[in-house]
């Protein structure tokens, strides 16, 4: 790359949107991930079945530990099940309740992450379910649709919900929907990496600056001494 990581250490995160004017594909690739945010305000439009079908068909070429492949999905898009998967959802610990999508705003598809607990290979099972989940929030970003992990899950309930079986396990539920909100990300500062609402209501995201997180040829201070 031309430019040294250094020489962007003081920079402000881009917010670039997906349809941004074409560019070398590693340069799209990079501004498509840094773009990306958590969506938590959402369009009410739907998203058709087949794109959700793409997005965990993408999900399929994630690595995976010893190739075991033990993640499966269940999307639910139907809105009966969307509302009650919806209720067994905790969301924006650092703003709630202001970042609780109001019914005006909610998701319009979930993807519900599961493992299947016999092809996990020891303990990687979550981070396999991780390296598909990121896969399908970079997917659904290019295409526009915003998305929202979502770690706080009432998992026995939505077990039931979905009739999932024993033999997995819920990992996580992928929100999904075109976004009404564009969350600005932003070097943190004094390492408070708490996200948080201006008062324009926009969420702004800190991520730790390059310099206090990178360590080369050996773990250095952060300084670099
Ligand atoms: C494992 C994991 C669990 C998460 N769980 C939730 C959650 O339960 N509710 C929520 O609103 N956001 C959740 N998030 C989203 C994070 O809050 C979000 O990724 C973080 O604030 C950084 O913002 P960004 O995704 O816009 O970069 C989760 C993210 C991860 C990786």
């Amino acid at each position: 790359m031309a430019t040294g990581w250094k020489g962007r250490l003081h920079l402000r995160l881009p917010v670039i949107s997906p349809s941004s004017a074409r560019r070398s594909p590693m340069q799209d690739l990079l501004s498509l991930i840094r773009s990306r945010r958590s969506i938590r305000r959402f369009e009410q439009r739907p998203i058709a079945r087949e794109t959700l079908l793409d997005l965990i068909d993408v999900a399929r070429y994630a690595p995976s530990a010893a190739n075991q492949q033990p993640v499966e999905y269940v999307i639910a898009d139907e809105p009966n099940r969307r509302a009650r998967l919806f209720d067994l959802l905790a969301w924006a610990a650092h703003v709630r309740p202001r970042r609780t999508p109001d019914p005006e705003h909610r998701p319009v598809a979930y993807i519900v992450v599961l493992r299947c607990t016999a092809r996990e290979l020891g303990a990687l099972g979550p981070v396999d379910a991780a390296a598909a989940i990121q896969t399908i929030l970079l997917a659904a970003w290019s295409l526009g649709i915003g998305s929202c992990w979502i770690g706080s899950v009432d998992r026995p309930r939505a077990r039931v919900l979905l009739g999932v079986p024993t033999s997995h396990e819920i990992d996580s539920v992928v929100a999904l929907g075109y976004p009404a909100e564009q969350p600005v990300a932003e070097n943190a500062r004094h390492e408070d990496t708490a996200y948080y609402l201006d008062p324009a209501d926009v969420l702004h995201v800190p991520k730790r600056p390059l310099q206090s997180l990178l360590h080369v040829n050996g773990f250095t201070t952060p300084s670099g001494r």
